[in-house]
């Protein structure tokens, strides 16, 4: 291997867990550089099924290195109880296999209640996020008065930091929300009790991961979210609050971008979304739910129904272009087995106009009406195949067609959620 980057090309919940779970095992490192606890990344292994939110995928082979890099956003809590649930569950946990940006910031209690009433008060108009308070974390981190693990670790700088905080958010809270905002001792104590326990894994990770690199290590990057909810090159203003696109690997790790080797984009066969926002290829609601419950489409962070529709090669193909992305590993094609039909959305209308590129506008997007290529169904279990040259030549033809559309070369398949459910393409 070398040094890859596992990135999510739609609307997140790609199946990235998987392929990152697949790939770790040719890994030395395995990074998180993006996000926070809105991720839900779901491994299965034999008959247990891990959702991951914080601690990278990686966590569950032996002799790994977890990385969480100082793009992420980390609630304390959150972490603490993941490192926990893993140990009950036998899997070893310690500052031998998982380390932790110092320079990463803290989702403090207030981001979390910012999150829930910004979006109570914009009501239809709401983003419809994960309310982890991931947006206002990363809004304080821009506006630089951000609290990072660095800061949470000395007991004087955090008193100083989370005073003045609540001092200005406790005004916006009233004045704003009608909320009386929050006691400064009693976050000031807890937060203070997970530092003790968070200490332990605190490191310079960039350092960590150049000496790594030096010394030939390789180093797998795990994208949290995907490409249509990256805050620069997603359909804003209905994405997260960072760079999910593969850039985001360097920034949020401090790995600069010629120590990248490869970007690999996951692609589910079809298109989902969790949230509000514009979706040109979105199932009618009898379609909808046939889909939803065979591929499970529900929120692995909120258990909220997932929006499903046509694969959109107009949305993956800018994928494609803004990750730099020439190889793609399709998921879910399993989904697809009893459909008689199946369409693809190669361009969209709106007002006679044809757009090949999906336009920066929202409002627009959401306006538009997508331009359909059909394919016939392959109607057989594809679940069972472990080899792609015993796929049904229905499937290969869609698989192609996908592939062109995209501009980039199918490089695994995945039928199943097991890891023995995925095979090559040559
Ligand atoms: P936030 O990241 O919680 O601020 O949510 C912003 C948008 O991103 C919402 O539409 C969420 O549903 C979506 N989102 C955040 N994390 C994920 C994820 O891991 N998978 C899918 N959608 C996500």
């Amino acid at each position: 291997m070398s040094n890859r980057v596992v990135v999510g090309m739609q609307w997140g919940d790609e199946g990235k867990g998987k392929i990152i779970d697949l790939f770790s095992k040719e890994a030395d490192y395995i990074v998180r550089y993006q996000g926070g606890n809105n991720a839900g990344h779901t491994v299965v292994v034999g008959n247990q099924k891990f959702i991951l939110h914080l601690i990278p995928s990686g966590i569950l082979h032996k002799n790994k290195i977890c990385v969480i890099g100082n793009g992420v956003v980390i609630d304390p809590k959150a972490l603490l109880d993941e490192i926990e649930n893993l140990r009950e569950r036998g899997i070893k946990v310690s500052n031998k296999n998982l380390l932790i940006s110092e320079k990463a910031h803290v989702i403090l209690p207030y981001h979390k209640v910012f999150d829930k009433l910004r979006e109570e008060k914009k009501g239809l108009k709401k983003i419809g996020t994960t309310r982890k308070g991931i947006g206002p974390c990363y809004t304080d981190k821009v506006a630089r008065c951000g609290i990072r693990i660095v800061d949470l670790l000395d007991r004087e700088i955090f008193r100083k930091k989370l005073k003045e905080n609540l001092d200005e958010k406790n005004e916006i809270f009233r004045s704003l929300y009608k909320f009386k905002g929050f006691n400064f001792q009693q976050i000031y104590k807890e937060y203070c009790r997970y530092a003790k326990k968070i200490k332990p894994f605190a490191r310079n990770c960039s350092v960590l991961l150049n000496k790594a690199i030096d010394k030939k290590k390789n180093i797998l990057f795990e994208g949290a979210q995907g490409t249509l909810l990256d805050v620069d090159h997603g359909t804003y203003q209905f994405v997260t609050s960072s760079n999910s696109t593969a850039g985001g690997a360097s920034c949020g790790t401090g790995v600069g971008p010629a120590k990248i080797d490869e970007v690999i984009g996951v692609v589910k066969a079809y298109t989902t979304r969790v949230g509000e926002g514009p979706f040109p290829t979105e199932f009618s609601p009898k379609l909808m739910s046939k889909i939803r419950e065979k591929g499970e489409e529900f929120g692995a962070t909120t258990g909220r129904p997932r929006r499903c529709g046509w694969f959109d090669a107009v949305l993956v193909k800018h994928a494609t272009i803004v990750n730099g992305t020439k190889s793609i590993v399709i998921t879910k094609l399993d989904v697809l087995d009893d459909m008689e039909t199946l369409k693809i959305c190669v361009a969209y209308k709106y007002k006679n106009k044809i757009y090949k590129i999906s336009p920066a506008n929202t409002n627009l997007l959401n306006e538009c009406k997508p331009v359909y290529i059909k394919l016939p169904g392959w109607l057989k279990d594809t679940s069972v195949v472990s080899q792609y040259k015993n796929l049904p030549s229905k499937a290969k033809n869609y698989l192609k067609c996908l592939s062109k559309l995209v501009g980039a070369k199918i490089y695994l398949v995945s039928v199943g959620s097991e890891r023995q459910q995925t095979f090559n393409v040559r």
